[in-house]
Order: structure tokens, then C-alpha cells, then sequence
């Protein structure tokens, strides 16, 4: 373990590794760092920039908080996160695609019947959203748990705003007998990724906008099924085509239909513009 050069020092190091470890710990290491030692070579890191590289995870570590998570934006923003998900959700095309989880869900969001009125006020385009969660042969899940997120007309998630006055447009739904579901809440719009950090800066100097296409989160799970963590996407949206964290499907975008004030599906009466929405969800077996 001396005199070691450009050449051997991979191999030193991956030695190191021989001791009786976890077998998948050695395998991920072995990658890592074979991985990490290419790059280095391959594009021949002068000292400034690795210090540089070192600053940036520094500066993304400190821009964490029970708020901001930077380093998921980063993972996001890098493709990391949708290929994790690509690699762990591998599922029949019957069933509803996955995509990014995201930084923004909270969990012990409140309870709401089907029907009712997620936004807790916040004003905006009222939307109906409804269907039913179904497994992937077609038969209707009872008492699927649907939880849904989704930003403020401000372009701010309620947990980015510390004057928000509690928990908005998010909540947790049960599927009825015949696996139906159904909610009010509003029209989403597109926003920005935090863009104010490291991630930021590196987005900026990649030449790329920090932008979301404009979607509703939901996270369906079941007893007996794999849980879906997904969006739905609004149909028409300028960034459907470069969202910044790669996060958009074909299946997952959807017409919101355009309705004159008057009534609602569920009968009721709504005096301004509203949408409905209709979107089946389909679950594969745990
Ligand atoms: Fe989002």
C-alpha cells in the first residue's frame, strides 16, 4: 500500500474492501467508487474544481432544513430521482405509471370524505376531480387510501410559506365500497423549483429553467398492492416538455374539462368557471 500512482490506486482502494462486509454495502461501494475514480480520470479534475464540487455539496448540505431539501432537489434535477423510481417500479402498462415522490409531502395531512373540499380556502379555479382506483384485471379497490398535494396559486407549497395558517390544499381520501373516489380542490399551475441554492446555480449555469408543468400529487395505496406515488398533469401546459425534473409520462397528463358556472357532477351548484377531471388509477399486486 505505497508508491501508488494514477493507475493502481483504484485497485488499492477497492481492496480495502476484502474485509467480511454486507454483500450488497461491498457491491454498491466496489461501483461507487470504481465509478467515481472514471470521472476523475475521465475528465482530469484540476484541484480548483474539485474544491469547487466540494463547496457545492457543502453549500447543498447547508441548505437543508425540515423545510428544504436540497439534496433531493439535486437528485431530482439530475434524473437520479426518476431513474431510482424507473429501476424500483418496473410495472405491466395496464397499470398507472409511477413518478418523482418529491420534497413537498407532509405526512398526517388531514382526513376528508369523498367529495369534499381540499383547498381549505385557498381561492382559485375550482376543479372536480373524480374516478375510481381499480386493480390492474379491473376489479374496484375498496378503502384505498388516496393522498393528494398540490402547490398554491402563489407558486408556493404550503410548507414553503411560514405565515401559512396550517396545512392547504393537501389531504387524505378513502375509496368508497365500489373502489370511487372523488374531491374538489383547484386548478394547479406550473411553478418553479426552488431556484434560490446550489441547485439553482447549477441549473442556471446548465443553461436550463427551474419549471414544473403545472400537476396534482397523489399517493394510492392498498393492503396487497405496490403503492403508486404519482401526478396527474394538466393537458396544455408549456413546460409538459421540459419539466425540470423529468418527472412528466403520457398517461399521467390529462384534459382538465372546461365547464360553464352551473352544476357540478356531484350536483352541486358552482356560480363562477369550473373543471372536471376524470382519472381512473390501476394497481398492480404487491
Ligand atoms: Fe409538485
Amino acid at each position: 500500500m505505497r508508491n501508488l500512482t494514477e493507475s493502481n490506486l483504484t485497485d488499492a482502494v477497492l481492496s480495502k474492501l476484502a474485509g467480511p462486509q454486507d454483500v450488497r454495502f461491498k457491491q454498491i461501494m466496489t461501483s461507487l467508487i470504481h465509478h467515481l475514480h472514471a470521472f476523475v480520470r475521465e475528465v482530469e479534475v484540476t484541484e480548483e474544481e474539485w474544491l469547487e464540487g466540494i463547496r457545492f455539496l457543502t453549500r447543498t448540505g447547508h441548505f437543508c432544513d425540515d423545510q428544504r431539501q436540497e439534496f433531493i432537489l439535486l437528485s431530482d434535477t439530475l434524473g437520479v430521482s426518476m431513474l431510482v423510481d424507473a429501476i424500483n417500479h418496473r410495472r405491466p402498462s395496464a397499470a398507472t405509471e409511477n413518478t418523482v415522490f418529491g420534497p413537498f409531502h407532509v405526512i398526517g395531512a388531514p382526513e376528508f370524505g369523498n367529495g369534499d373540499d381540499i383547498t381549505a380556502g385557498v381561492p382559485g379555479e375550482p376543479t372536480y376531480v373524480r374516478g375510481h382506483v381499480r386493480s390492474i384485471d379491473g376489479r374496484p379497490i375498496a378503502d384505498a387510501i388516496i393522498e393528494v398535494w398540490q402547490v398554491r396559486p402563489d407558486r408556493l407549497y404550503d410548507v414553503q410559506d411560514p405565515e401559512a395558517p396550517g396545512m392547504q390544499l393537501r389531504g387524505k381520501l378513502k375509496t368508497d365500497g365500489e373502489g370511487r373516489y372523488a374531491f374538489w380542490t383547484i386548478k394547479p399551475v406550473s411553478y418553479s423549483i426552488p431556484d434560490d441554492g446550489p441547485v439553482g446555480d447549477m441549473l442556471k449555469a446548465s443553461g436550463r429553467h427551474p419549471w414544473r408543468p403545472a400537476h396534482i400529487h397523489f399517493m394510492i395505496s392498498a393492503p396487497g398492492y405496490e403503492t403508486v406515488v404519482t401526478h396527474l398533469f394538466v393537458e396544455g401546459d408549456p413546460y409538459l416538455n421540459s419539466d425540470a425534473v423529468f418527472g412528466v409520462k403520457d398517461s399521467l397528463v390529462v384534459d382538465f374539462q372546461a365547464h360553464e358556472s352551473g352544476r357540478a357532477p356531484d350536483g352541486k351548484s358552482v356560480d363562477k368557471p369550473f373543471y372536471t377531471v376524470h382519472y381512473d388509477f390501476r394497481l398492480t399486486r404487491a
